[in-house]
């Protein structure tokens, strides 16, 4: 993905940036009850509770207004983001509330994994190359070469995050049980071109990622 290609996708707004106004001391004091599953500084312990630790402000701040209104007892099917494990959680939360959180996580940094040094070749051919004959692109250019993401983009950051867990969103993104990456549908695109294999060593070899 070239910067010709980014800046477009951002002109066209596709990327539903959310504006990231947030205060990260605020954010610190709203963030009790998500510890348990995601760890008091966003590292969290269990490989199917993602990492928010140093996760784009952006991309937080989107994903936490996706989940708050597809996760919501009376939540629709198919609109915004669900997760089942946060039912209702976010209902209390005003937008400040959110943007606030967001930040606090957002100022904590990722920490690292290791990947599975069977998998890696497989996995970095496919990060760093992607599909050319299908037309697939590099994880890269979004992603940023080290993982990093690109955060004013709301690329989010995926260098370190726990395996199993960018496994199941790249599965759910293929089959399309998770749709809030926009109406471009980039990330419904780019999983539909992935194996089984494929998505395991990518996830694997991201875990590793920095
Ligand atoms: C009972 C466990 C649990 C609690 C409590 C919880 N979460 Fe989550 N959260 C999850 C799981 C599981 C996922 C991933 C679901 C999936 O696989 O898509 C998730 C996903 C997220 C994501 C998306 C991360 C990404 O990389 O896209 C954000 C942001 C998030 N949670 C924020 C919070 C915040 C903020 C709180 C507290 C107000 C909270 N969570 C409380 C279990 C929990
Ligand atoms: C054209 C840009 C683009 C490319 C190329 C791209 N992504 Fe993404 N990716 C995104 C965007 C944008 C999102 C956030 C969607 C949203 O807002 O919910 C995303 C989200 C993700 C997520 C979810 C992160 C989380 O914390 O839940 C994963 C995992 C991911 N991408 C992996 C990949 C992998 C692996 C590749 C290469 C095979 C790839 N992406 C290629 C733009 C891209």
């Amino acid at each position: 993905m070239n910067k010709v290609l980014v800046s477009l996708l951002l002109t066209l707004g596709i990327t539903g940036m959310a504006h990231a106004a947030g205060n990260a001391e605020a954010g610190k004091e709203k963030v009790a009850v998500c510890g348990a599953c995601h760890g008091a500084d966003g590292n969290s312990p269990a490989p199917n509770f993602p990492k928010l630790a140093g996760q784009g402000e952006s991309y937080l701040l989107k994903q936490l207004q996706d989940i708050k209104v597809g996760s919501a007892p009376t939540a629709e099917p198919g609109v915004g983001r669900k997760v089942l494990e946060m039912t209702g959680i976010l209902d209390p939360y005003s937008d400040q509330d959110l943007e606030d959180i967001a930040a606090y996580f957002a100022s904590q940094k990722m920490t690292v994994g290791m990947a599975d040094p069977a998998l890696v070749e497989h996995g970095e051919k496919l990060f760093r190359g992607g599909k050319v004959e299908e037309g697939m692109p590099a994880c890269t250019g979004c992603h940023s070469p080290n993982g990093a993401g690109i955060s004013l983009a709301g690329f989010p950051h995926l260098g370190g995050q726990h395996a199993a867990y960018t496994a199941k969103q790249l599965t759910d993104f293929r089959e399309g049980n998770r749709t809030n990456d926009g109406d471009a549908a980039i990330m419904r695109t780019v999983a539909s071109k992935l194996s089984n294999k494929d998505i395991e060593a990518l996830a694997s070899y991201i875990q590793g990622l920095h």
